[in-house]
């Protein structure tokens, strides 16, 4: 089964080939370059950027495969959350191109394509738990099956990159600054600085993050002994009390999330394997305290491989191959979600091998 699947949610446009389940090709173009001037992400720009890359790139795909159009199989895209604008130029596309070769349509869900794509080292055993951790995102779920996951837990402010983010930019390091942090934060000692661990005090699997990034500020403003330039010019310009501050935030949030997942483990006590995902995957932190987790458990941890932890379109083509093998469909008329409503359950089975399963616990 060759499936295309195409990812236009925000400041990449990819595209990419999956034929029973292996990637096959797969094109990028990234417009970061484009919105570094403007300090972040900005949607009107996005959508003409997707709109001028989308058939190019397509053609591009189709001449490295050395494949016509009418070989597809299945055709996928991402259809929400992202920016509206972003998403539309994508589905748009892939339904166009449906529609040109007869070919079945599928719309995706980014969140879920980005946990299932652990599965392309070695088919993932369900049930599962998902941590997908990225910039605009920070949820729980428990995964069921490729086409049937719970939502456990969200964020009810900031997405955990986000926090990373701001973190980093108060204490002057260049947007996004995450990775950054986590680089600095290894030199640096957590215990100099005491910060909460927020919203623990309670029975939820939601997080909040906000409160960490004013007692953050707090202490930048207030208590710090001393001041560097910001911007920082460079990495290797950072002071001891910058590393100690990074040490401390990366400790916050990691020890944050990973008593959610602790929390949820232990309501879902018949979960071997977690799976991490999006981009504060890529926390070495986060990989070290979720992996000792899991073998604690007797379990596993799996991330996707690398490279494919960022917005890409190869996992989005492999949700399409797990979901379309299974015999999932979407009409013509699927809409497209943006980031913050709820991505609707309206998948259609066609001449599907297994019936939907029945709900798994709620917590
Ligand atoms: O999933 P992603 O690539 O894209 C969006 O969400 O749009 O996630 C990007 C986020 C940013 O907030 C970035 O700072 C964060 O992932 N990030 C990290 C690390 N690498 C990337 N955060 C913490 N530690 C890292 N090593
Ligand atoms: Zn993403």
């Amino acid at each position: 089964m060759l499936v295309l699947g195409i990812e236009s949610s925000c400041d990449e446009t990819a595209l990419a080939l999956v034929a029973d389940g292996r990637p096959v090709a797969s094109v990028l173009a990234s417009q970061a370059d484009i919105h570094a001037l403007f300090g972040g992400v900005v949607p009107e720009l996005a959508s003409r950027e997707h709109y001028r890359y989308m058939g190019p790139l397509f053609d591009e795909l189709m001449r490295r495969a050395g494949i016509a159009p009418h070989a597809l199989d299945l055709i996928c895209a991402a259809r929400g959350p992202g920016l509206l604008g972003s998403l539309l130029v994508g589905v748009a596309f892939a339904k166009g191109l449906a529609l040109g070769t007869g070919a079945p349509f599928l719309g995706i869900d980014h969140l879920h394509a980005h946990l299932l794509a652990a599965g392309l080292d070695g088919e993932l055993p369900f049930p599962c738990l998902g941590l997908l951790v990225s910039g605009g995102h920070t949820h729980i779920y428990r995964m069921e099956a490729p086409w049937h996951f719970l939502t456990l837990g969200r964020t009810l402010d900031d997405a955990a990159g986000e926090a990373f983010d701001k973190a980093a930019k108060l204490a002057g390091l260049p947007y996004p600054g995450g990775a950054l942090l986590d680089k600095l934060a290894q030199d640096g000692d957590p215990a100099a600085i005491a910060l909460p661990r927020p919203y623990l005090d309670n029975a939820s699997l939601d997080f909040s993050f906000s409160g960490l990034k004013t007692a953050a500020a707090l202490w930048l403003e207030k208590d710090c002994p001393v001041t560097w330039p910001r911007p920082l010019p460079s990495p290797a310009a950072a002071p001891q009390e910058l590393r100690n501050f990074c040490a401390a935030f990366n400790e916050a949030v990691v020890d944050t999330l990973c008593a959610k997942v602790a929390r949820a483990l232990r309501q879902n006590p018949d979960i071997r394997t977690l799976v991490v995902a999006g981009g504060v995957a890529a926390n070495s932190l986060l990989r070290r305290r979720a992996d000792k987790l899991m073998r604690e458990r007797g379990g596993h941890c799996r991330v996707p491989p690398p490279g494919l932890c960022t917005d890409n379109a190869v996992m989005t083509a492999y949700a399409g191959w797990l979901l379309g093998k299974a015999g999932y469909r979407h009409d013509l008329d699927m809409e497209t979600i943006p980031r913050g409503k709820r991505i609707p359950d309206d998948m259609r089975l066609r001449n599907a091998p297994q019936p939907f399963l029945p709900p798994g616990p709620t917590p």
